[in-house]
């Protein structure tokens, strides 16, 4: 389906944002189905509210953005640093708030280029390069904790929420990297063509942040 008509299009991260997302949404009156959050649909027409809610898997956010499929999106910080998609950021939602995190077993000692896993790959090359230390990246897609565990990594690069994962493996944080907090993102064509529709829904989640937030 694409996104001839006139509804703006809000691409939603399934998953741990998800519902705070929604809570959030709620909060700012709009209008959604009631049954929104049971819904197995991937897309979701509200035609009272002129929007159109698009469930994406949270690291394809951005790309469905930039690409104009939708015209706006609600994604983690972690995921728009990762991924340097061209959209704007125009809010941050201050919710599932978290950090990105070096963390590792407490007595492991350098003996060789220590081997670093993620899902962020370039944050973690960056972040690395910009302290002058030497690594070896590798990519996995979940479960990063399991890396040190079993000898993969030496280190390991993840979001922090918690920090239940890291103590229930024996892992501590090494290194705090930056903050983290859901931001929405907007298509630049559509940030200037649909501009009334971008600012009105701007203005409802200002309303709004950071009230009743729970951590
Ligand atoms: C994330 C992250 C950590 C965990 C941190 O994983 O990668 O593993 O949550 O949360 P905590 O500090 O509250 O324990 P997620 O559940 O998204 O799944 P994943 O392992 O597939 O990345």
């Amino acid at each position: 389906m694409n996104n001839q008509d006139n509804l703006l299009t809000i691409a939603m991260p399934k998953g741990r944002i998800f519902e705070e997302a929604v809570e959030l949404l709620r909060k700012a009156e709009l209008p959604l189905p009631p049954e929104f959050e049971e819904s197995r649909r991937l897309i979701i027409d509200v035609p009272e509210a002129g929007l159109r809610f698009m469930l994406a898997k949270p690291v394809d956010v951005p790309t469905y953005v930039e690409y104009g499929t939708a015209d706006l999106g609600v994604v983690g910080k972690d995921v728009l640093v990762e991924e340097e998609r061209d959209v704007y950021e125009l809010l941050d939602l201050e919710i599932s708030r978290c950090h990105m995190a070096v963390a590792g077993l407490p007595d492991w000692k350098p003996t060789h280029t220590p081997r670093v896993a993620t899902k962020y790959p370039r944050l973690a090359s960056r972040y690395f390069r910009e302290q002058g230390h030497q690594v070896e990246v590798i990519k996995l897609n979940g479960s990063i904790e399991l890396a040190p565990l079993i000898g993969l990594a030496d280190r390991i690069v993840d979001i922090v929420s918690t920090g239940r994962t890291l103590r229930e493996n024996g892992l501590v944080e090494l290194e705090y990297i930056m903050p983290i907090t859901s931001r929405l993102i907007a298509n630049r064509v559509s940030y200037r063509m649909k501009s009334q529709q971008v600012d009105h829904i701007c203005q409802r989640f200002s309303s709004v942040i950071g009230k009743g937030e729970t951590e």
